[in-house]
């Protein structure tokens, strides 16, 4: 028997055997990887993991692939950074910036799931990758498909950033621009996914392809000298990222890679004009109620979260809250993690750290307690979101005389 014992629905335990699907059919809810977890633990240990590649597949026998990875051979072990100077800005002793901003081969997180979701999908003979996106994903099936020489069926909101279009089309897929936001590209995939027997990343393949989220925390406490940090802040679109670094604690702590009891508290962050896990959270309530995304946040705007119900158990659980911020502080934060760390983050990393900010002045984060902030994707991709923001170069002519006039005048 192999380390994946099959799949498991997250409400029943209803078994099924390894395959393309993603929900239960008896209670619709959705499906996990059932690991063999004795199995595993027979063979792992903080060794075996630190002799690994020195990327994301050194966690291989807790990711849900049967034979090696086709794509992705460089994603993950990206940086984490001790942010001295965030610290001082933010008033707190011990802050890391996990640096997802410079993640191979494009610049975010994602390239994390997509590794698994390309490989798996190779794996299970299909031909075609597709996916709905709110544009990094986008981004990272089309790189992942051309190196993995699949056909590739990208669906976005038409409105995305340049950024996030160009950083798609340059793989060469078939683009598809939907006049509407996510959560009707995501309807309107499904409906596809009916028809078109292809692996959609984040539908049929979801279960895999979330396995890779888990390896931000895998890392961060790898990096931190096997030590789980007090706070983690994810950011939330359909709230899988913040599922699976839980689901990462439990099975560090199962393979005994981490101390028993050891804690994380798992914070989240949404945008003010797309909460809906977020005002969840506030209120004190289970669930969520589905929003109209409306933020310069574009990559966490998802009104309707799949994965909404479980990201708030989750962050309950560890005892964590959730905090939102609105366009002007988000751009904020952008500018302070810039001015600060050197770190030019995409507006999702400004909704996280301006969410950390909030969370550490309300006392929810302590000012002594470690602090781990998620930031997924790379500034270069959102410029939009400075239009107007940023001082513009002084335009001189090529004399001295003129830099001396300007070196006076500022
Ligand atoms: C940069 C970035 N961070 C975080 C997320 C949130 O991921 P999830 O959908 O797992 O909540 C996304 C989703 O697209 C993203 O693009």
């Amino acid at each position: 028997m192999g380390k994946i014992l099959g799949l498991k629905c997250r409400e029943t335990g209803r078994k099924y055997e390894k395959k393309p699907i993603h929900v239960c059919e008896m209670s619709f809810a959705p499906l996990e990887v059932d690991y063999n977890y004795e199995k595993i633990k027979k063979t792992i240990s903080r060794k075996s993991i630190e002799n690994g590649p020195l990327s994301m597949w050194r966690y291989a026998d807790l990711l849900p692939l049967d034979g090696e990875p086709v794509t992705g051979l460089n994603t993950g072990f990206t940086p984490l950074i001790r942010a001295r100077n965030l610290a001082e800005a933010l008033g707190t002793k011990e802050i890391y910036i996990k640096d997802d901003t410079v993640c191979r081969p494009t610049l975010s997180f994602k390239d994390r799931v997509v590794s698994i979701a390309t490989s798996k999908a190779v794996e299970f003979g299909f031909d075609t990758v597709s996916c709905a996106s709110t544009g990094n994903l986008a981004n990272s099936v089309s790189a992942h498909a051309a190196i993995a020489k699949l056909d590739c069926f990208i669906f976005i909101p038409a409105d995305l950033e340049t950024g996030k279009v160009v950083g798609t089309s340059v793989y060469n897929p078939v683009v598809v621009g939907i006049n509407g936001n996510y959560d009707q590209v995501n309807r309107l995939c499904s409906e596809i996914s009916d028809v078109y027997k292809w692996a959609f990343a984040n539908i049929n393949i979801r279960p895999f392809y979330a396995e890779g989220s888990k390896t931000l925390y895998f890392e961060v406490v790898e990096q931190l000298g096997w030590q789980p940090p007090d706070h983690i802040i994810a950011p939330a679109a359909g709230g899988s990222l913040v599922t699976k670094m839980a689901k990462a604690r439990r099975e560090f702590e199962m393979m005994d890679l981490i101390e028993d009891g050891s804690h994380t508290k798992i914070h989240v962050a949404q945008a003010d004009g797309c909460a809906p896990i977020v005002n969840a959270l506030k209120e004190g309530s289970t669930f969520f109620k589905p929003v109209k995304p409306n933020t310069i946040a574009k990559s966490l705007a998802i009104g309707n979260p799949a994965d909404g119900i479980y990201a708030i158990e989750t962050v309950k659980e560890s005892g964590g809250y959730g905090e939102s911020a609105s366009d002007d502080e988000i751009i904020d934060a952008m500018k302070l993690l810039a001015s600060t760390e050197g770190i030019f983050t995409e507006t999702a990393g400004g909704v996280t750290l301006a969410a950390t900010k909030k969370l550490i002045e309300s006392g929810k984060i302590g000012r002594d307690e470690s602090i781990v902030v998620l930031i997924t994707g790379n500034g270069m991709k959102t410029i939009e979101a400075f239009n107007g923001q940023l001082n513009k170069p002084h335009v001189i002519d090529p004399r001295l005389r003129s830099f001396t006039q300007l070196m006076e005048a500022i």
